[in-house]
């Protein structure tokens, strides 16, 4: 026997009615992860900035007082930079280079420089570098990225931003000198590409949709 239309029409607006409210779940659920995720990504670089630069040194909204840069001497991806200014003066700069030249690949970096030019301090963003040897790059491995804070061009003099088995003053690590290597020549990179574009880094409009070089934690 064949069911009355009446039953089928009826079964059918239930299944409609439930595959709107499903679909309108699921979208709803989806924009509400995305909102979190942005949300969490924005905090964690915040974080990572406002460890290099202190938020009681600056008095703008360091992550809408971003641009993008590009350079070579900065790696071949577009390059992030965060001014901190307190009183409309500016105070530091957060660059986000990257070093090609690892053991295993390129080293991204955070790179923190203040108006006078001297290293607020450097961290690692994220590296492929081996285990045991060149991961001490990292500051939850070793300190040895601490020891950049306060150094500038002049300090130690620019012939001597090389570690030392190239005569020069950074520590290299036991059995790993590649490592060491290219994280020194791109901080030095970058505090050479700061000095000669730092007023143009400091007066240059804010732009929208800076990509955060931090991925969320
Ligand atoms: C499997 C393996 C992984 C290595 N990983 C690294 C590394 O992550 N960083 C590094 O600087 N050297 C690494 N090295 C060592 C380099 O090949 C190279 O010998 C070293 O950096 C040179 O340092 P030294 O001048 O102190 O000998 C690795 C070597 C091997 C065999």
């Amino acid at each position: 026997m064949k069911p009355p239309v009446k039953t089928i029409v009826s079964a059918a607006a239930i299944l409609g009615l439930f595959s709107v409210l499903g679909t309108g779940l699921v979208s709803l659920v989806h924009e509400n992860t995305r909102t979190r995720i942005a949300e969490n990504q924005r905090q964690s670089l915040l974080h990572s900035l406002q460890n290099l630069v202190p938020a009681e040194d600056y008095d703008n909204d360091i992550l809408a007082d971003a641009i993008e840069v590009g350079d070579p001497e900065l790696g071949t991806k577009p390059v992030a930079v965060y001014r901190a200014r307190k009183s409309g003066q500016a105070v530091a700069a957060v660059l986000s280079p990257t070093a090609p030249d690892g053991y295993n690949g390129e080293i991204r970096l955070l790179v923190a420089i203040k108006a006078d030019e001297s290293l607020a301090g450097v961290r690692v963003l994220a590296h492929k570098e081996t285990p045991g040897l060149g991961d001490p790059i990292d500051e939850n491995k070793s300190p040895w990225i601490l020891g950049f804070t306060g150094l500038s061009l002049n300090n130690p003099p620019e012939i001597a931003w090389k570690v030392k088995r190239d005569g020069g003053a950074f520590d290299q690590f036991t059995g790993a000198t590649i490592t060491p290597r290219a994280v020194v020549n791109a901080v030095r990179k970058t505090l050479a590409y700061f000095a000669a574009n730092k007023a143009a880094l400091f007066s240059q409009q804010a732009q929208s949709g800076v990509d955060s070089p931090v991925e969320d934690e």
